[in-house]
């Protein structure tokens, strides 16, 4: 089933599918330093929280054979400065924050060791943090395919597959366990302007699991769902915040108020690594403004007047209110979140 490899740790190097060139074209860069994978991340040649939470692991491992100290205290301040231009990538995904402190604590467990063997406990850390991510992912679909029944058309939004994590997928990882147990799954895929993740890259990757996929711009959603076309929503999460607030890519919160308006149950599928405990609620989550670019072009296309002002936020915030359940590796859990969130920590 795992057949799309977003991302790998291939001799000492990061081998990533870059996204930007897909559905026509299926190229794999190779990074050997970290400032190429932080370059790949903030340019979205991969992208999705968990992909790139497991791409910062990856680069803090690079970055941390590089450093040519032999005392802690200099290695630890190196690692650090690492992980900060890491870490300047991308704001939302909260993925990428708890990768590097992962790998921080890491380098602090193990700094009796000579630094050699420093930067080797760093690489096991960063392939750990894969392996669980696609652990994780399996999990959440065989959790939530239970909420699919055979038959169903689901909508999703942006991509939350195996590209945007390190494998397998969260929102269609549900999908692909779904249709795994037999279930006929219909997917309905809206574009998701501006960088139409769900055009190019959910729809990309369904077909090649062989699933039914229809693509619809995102403004057609909901007369659909006011002609009972579409049965649930499903969507991945870039952060949730303690009290179950989403951020997910711009465009989440319409699909979310129109499934309210409809009766259409809106799913979130998310591993532990996504929420935030430090972030009481979504209005502190801090959203990534991008290029103007990407509103006013269509690929090489400018399609809007010069010099109109542009606002271009690259994702929105789903009030928990809205969510009929968040679907884990722990297991699913309903409002209210601030109860049934904590208790997946225990
Ligand atoms: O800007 P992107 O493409 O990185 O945004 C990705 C999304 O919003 C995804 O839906 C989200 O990260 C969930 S990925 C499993």
């Amino acid at each position: 089933m795992d057949i799309i490899k977003t991302i790998e740790w291939k001799d000492n190097k990061v081998i990533m599918l870059d996204q930007r060139r897909l559905p026509h074209e299926e190229l794999y860069n190779t990074y050997e330093d970290y400032l190429g994978v932080a370059k790949a991340i903030k340019n979205m040649v991969i992208r999705g929280a968990p992909a790139i939470g497991v791409a910062a692991a990856m680069g803090t491992a690079l970055g941390a054979m590089g450093i040519g100290v032999e005392n802690f205290d200099e290695f630890f301040q190196k690692l650090s400065a690492i992980c900060d231009r890491l870490g300047e990538t991308r704001p939302t995904a909260v993925n990428l924050f708890w990768a590097l402190a992962r790998m921080k604590a890491c380098a602090q467990l193990n700094k009796e060791l000579p630094i050699p063997e420093i930067a080797e406990k760093l690489k096991e850390e960063a392939l750990k943090i894969y392996t669980e991510d696609l652990e994780s992912n399996h999990m959440i679909g065989r959790n939530g395919e239970k909420l699919l029944q055979d038959g169903m058309t689901v909508l999703t939004h942006c991509n939350a597959g195996a590209l945007a994590t390190a494998g397998f997928g969260t929102a269609l990882g549900v999908i692909y366990s779904a249709t795994n147990a037999g279930k006929r799954i219909h997917v309905i895929a809206d574009e998701t302007r501006p960088r139409l993740q769900g055009a190019m890259l959910t729809a990309w990757e369904l077909q090649k699991h062989g699933i039914e996929v229809t693509v619809i711009s995102d403004t057609m959603m909901g007369s659909l769902m006011k002609q009972r076309e579409i049965d649930a929503c499903i969507v991945g999460a870039d952060r949730i915040a303690a009290n179950g607030d989403v951020a997910n890519k711009i465009g989440t919160y319409q699909v979310a108020v129109l499934a309210n308006r409809h009766g259409v149950p809106f799913y979130v599928a998310a591993p532990l690594s996504t929420i935030d405990l430090d972030i009481k609620s979504g209005n502190d989550i801090p959203i990534e403004e991008r290029d103007p670019k990407e509103v006013t072009h269509i690929g090489p296309i400018h399609i809007t007047p010069d010099y109109v002002k542009i606002q271009n936020p690259a994702f929105d915030v789903t009030p928990a209110e809205l969510i009929t359940a968040i679907i884990t590796e722990k297991g699913v859990v309903e409002g209210p979140y601030e109860n049934s969130i904590s208790k997946l920590f225990n």
